[in-house]
């Protein structure tokens, strides 16, 4: 048997690659304010930005669209698309919205009140802001090794049951719900095991709390399960979903990523008095509920994607070609977020530079000399986007990390090699990077908008690291 895992697809249509120079790239930046949000697609090589709808749909998906029912009420396609959804998740209300986010506002609108607290492993920025806006309380209680970027644990968006046996004996009254995100986007991409999901399904009912969980990357986490967890290994990635759904009394889902679509989300509730309350809602904000603020071709399309990620085929290269790329990146010795988690690579900025003071952005610095060296879009997920302003300087985000983001079934092989060497080109003259200043920021999530200047490098630090 060959060992090589390729791509269990060929290509049917092709998208042009922008190739831009380096002067080109680096007018464009100076333009962009050092801030790769503010970049144009048309200016970007390999965009791993985000890997949240921007990845290619199949040729069963494109041709489900030309299927879809664009009825306002009563579309077949939201049939389809609910048979797929309560079929692999055992769900009773299956409630379209556009988009992840959308589920969570409607969630937390009908199932909070203020001074609520929602206790998970760890909240997405959406999630999160969302609890925070309806006047809720958001605890995240990742277990403590999540926050060491070099701990191998293999699972490290598991929650500590310690804490929450606590916080469920302590405030009790005052929590709402556990909320478990699979895979922990902000921790690394790192999965949740199933008996951490089946220990904090059981704690939380045992203290009569609802059990949810943020399903955005459930496929990914799956498959880890299915690699990493002892037990799991002849399980199908799908027989462990079913378990893990089996377990929730609903769900918050951002298609966009474990949906194979570049729109759409979900909102599954098992509570017949809860799900009408969302109903109401959601014709107040998204539409009908049997479209959610979706086309009718786009709940098609999903109801495609949901059966297509469980393919093992598909996972199994999926998992590997970020692996493949995590691998590439640890040869070399560049600091990484350890183990290669599901949908991206993580570099830690702060080892990468550690001549770069934590408040003049470590990360923002190697996010825009890869796009100079490569025409390389990677993200902040550090101090920019979670650092607090302070009297002197800002108080520094607990990791300063660079997420590389794979789209899903859009790059190849020799997309990711390129990637090594933009990467390996950076870490040589790592000892050169120089920090940034803001120079314009908003007050509320000021990364996608802010505006830096770089600062000048210090005499070269001898010998880097
Ligand atoms: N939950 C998780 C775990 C996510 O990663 C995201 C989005 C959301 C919820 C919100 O979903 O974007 O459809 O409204 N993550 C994207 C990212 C934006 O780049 O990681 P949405």
């Amino acid at each position: 048997m060959a060992r090589t895992i390729i791509e269990p697809f060929r290509i049917k249509m092709t998208e042009p690659l922008p190739l831009t120079t380096r002067p080109q790239r680096e007018r464009y930046l100076a333009d962009a304010k050092f801030n790769v949000f503010k970049l144009r697609a048309s200016q970007i090589t390999i965009d791993l930005l985000t890997d949240s709808g921007t990845g290619a749909m199949s040729a069963a998906q494109w041709a489900a669209m030309m299927t879809g029912d664009e009825t306002y009420a009563g579309s077949e396609s939201f049939y389809q698309l609910e048979a797929v959804v309560r079929d692999l998740t055992g769900m009773k209300h299956v409630i379209p919205t556009h988009q992840g986010r959308a589920s969570e506002h409607i969630l937390f609108t009908v199932a909070l009140k203020p001074g609520d607290v929602v206790l998970a492993n760890a909240h997405f920025d959406t999630t999160r802001a969302n609890v925070e806006y309806l006047g809720g309380v958001a605890q995240d209680l990742v277990i403590a090794e999540a926050g060491d970027p070099r701990n191998e644990h293999p699972f490290k968006g598991n929650i500590d049951l310690n804490r929450l046996e606590a916080e469920l004996r302590s405030r009790g009254d005052k929590v709402a719900m556990v909320l478990m995100t699979i895979t922990n986007n902000r921790g690394g991409g790192q999965p949740v095991s199933l008996a951490n999901l089946k220990a904090a399904h059981e704690l939380a009912h045992r203290f009569g709390k609802l059990f949810f969980l943020d399903a955005a990357r459930f496929a990914e986490n799956c498959w880890l399960i299915k690699q990493r967890e002892p037990g799991q290994s002849s399980r199908s990635a799908r027989e462990i979903a079913e378990e893990i759904f089996g377990l929730a009394d609903g769900f918050t889902m951002s298609c966009k990523k474990d949906g194979l679509v570049n729109i759409g989300g979900l909102l599954c509730l098992n509570d017949d008095a809860l799900a009408d309350k969302a109903r109401s809602l959601l014709i107040l904000t998204e539409g009908f509920p049997t479209y959610g603020g979706l086309a009718g071709r786009d709940l098609a399309a999903l109801a495609q994607g949901l059966t297509e990620v469980l393919d093992e085929g598909y996972l199994e290269y999926r998992l590997a070609s970020v692996r493949y790329f995590f691998n590439l990146l640890d040869r070399l010795g560049v600091p990484l977020m350890r183990p290669a988690g599901g949908h991206a690579v993580y570099i830690d900025a702060a080892q990468f530079a550690p001549q770069i003071p934590r408040w003049e952005y470590p990360g923002v610095s190697l996010v825009n000399e890869l796009y100079l060296e490569g025409g390389v879009r990677a993200v902040e997920v550090g101090t920019l986007m979670f650092g607090r302003p302070g009297a002197l300087h800002d108080e520094p985000a607990a990791l300063d990390l660079v997420r590389m983001t794979f789209p899903r079934r859009t790059y190849t092989q020799s997309h990711v090699d390129y990637l090594g060497e933009v990467v390996g080109s950076v870490f040589e003259r790592r000892h050169r990077l120089a920090g940034l200043n803001i120079t314009r920021q908003s007050p509320i999530l000021r990364a996608f908008t802010a505006e830096l200047e770089p600062l000048k490098a210090e005499t070269p630090a001898q010998g880097g690291r």
